[in-house]
């Protein structure tokens, strides 16, 4: 299966995951969904929160999100959004041989890098374990192979080591991100690539993100936008390709969000 937009959306509609035109078409998709399953999400938010949700928390919401049902309602929320990730990552991974998704959730992302030929395996990690039993369950034929790992990645990654680390808006959320990038460091071959996905990345935070990358020996080479559109609102995601080497030339994080005339800005 090639890295096409049409085999793309295939691809995640075998997961539920499909555009919706408006708010109100997805609350009808919501409603539909088997109203256990709807109170069961709902009872694991925190409504009003200031704070970031704790390990618990998200185990408990990450849980019930994980049934596959209620994981393709909540994802078309954002179908188009991680339809342009999807592309874009494939195509920044095109010809690696192993591949590691972190925090790969019901593994919707996990399973497009192998199935779409860009690379020759591909291994998702999460530390949610309905969302590993769903990931496996849902697995379509790839033409790579593919795992999936149930496991704390700021505490021990899948052995071996990869050439390419991927990572969609996880990462640049956890708390502390360095314990998780220095197993990432080590995890990588020489040559290997990091590309990460920055989740509600302003310059600040994403030039932040990028200096505890440097930090961890991950140099930053590249700054990109993904743009997607979904519910009617564009929303551009950071995307930074990183590699053990320096590069020659330091990329300029506020400059390239300058540049990029953001939606919004
Ligand atoms: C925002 S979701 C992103 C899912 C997917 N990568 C995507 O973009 O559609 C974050 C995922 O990271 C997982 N996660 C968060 N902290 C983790 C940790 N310390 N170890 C493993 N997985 C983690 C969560 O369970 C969740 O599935």
């Amino acid at each position: 299966m090639p890295n096409d937009a049409a085999a793309l959306t295939h691809h995640l509609a075998h997961y539920g995951i499909v555009p919706c035109a408006s708010l109100t078409h997805w609350q009808a998709r919501w409603n539909a969904v088997d109203a256990a399953l709807r109170a069961a999400l709902d009872a694991t938010r925190q409504p009003g929160a200031t704070r970031a949700p704790t390990t618990a928390e998200q185990l408990r919401f990450y849980g019930a999100l994980a049934v596959p049902q209620v994981a393709g309602v909540m994802y078309s929320r954002q179908a188009n959004t991680l339809h342009a990730i999807g592309s874009a990552v494939a195509a920044l991974v095109a010809g690696r041989q192993q591949l590691l998704d972190l925090g790969c959730n019901i593994g919707h992302l996990t399973s497009w890098y192998a199935a779409s030929g860009a690379v020759r395996s591909a291994t998702g990690i999460d530390f949610v374990p309905q969302c590993i039993a769903s990931a496996r369950a849902l697995a379509q034929a790839a033409s790579g192979t593919l795992k999936f790992v149930d496991g704390d990645i700021t505490q021990a990654l899948p052995a071996g080591t990869f050439d390419a680390i991927t990572d969609t808006h996880t990462l640049s959320t956890l708390p502390n991100a360095a314990p998780a990038l220095a197993l990432v460091r080590n995890a990588l071959q020489r040559d290997g690539i990091f590309v990460s996905v920055v989740a509600h990345g302003s310059a600040a935070t994403t030039a932040e993100f990028a200096a505890t990358l440097a930090a961890a020996g991950l140099h930053v080479h590249k700054l990109q936008f993904v743009y997607g559109t979904d519910l009617g609102q564009t929303a551009a995601h950071p995307l930074l390709l990183a590699a053990v080497a320096q590069p020659g030339t330091r990329v300029d994080i506020a400059g390239g969000f300058a540049a990029a005339r953001l939606p919004g800005a």
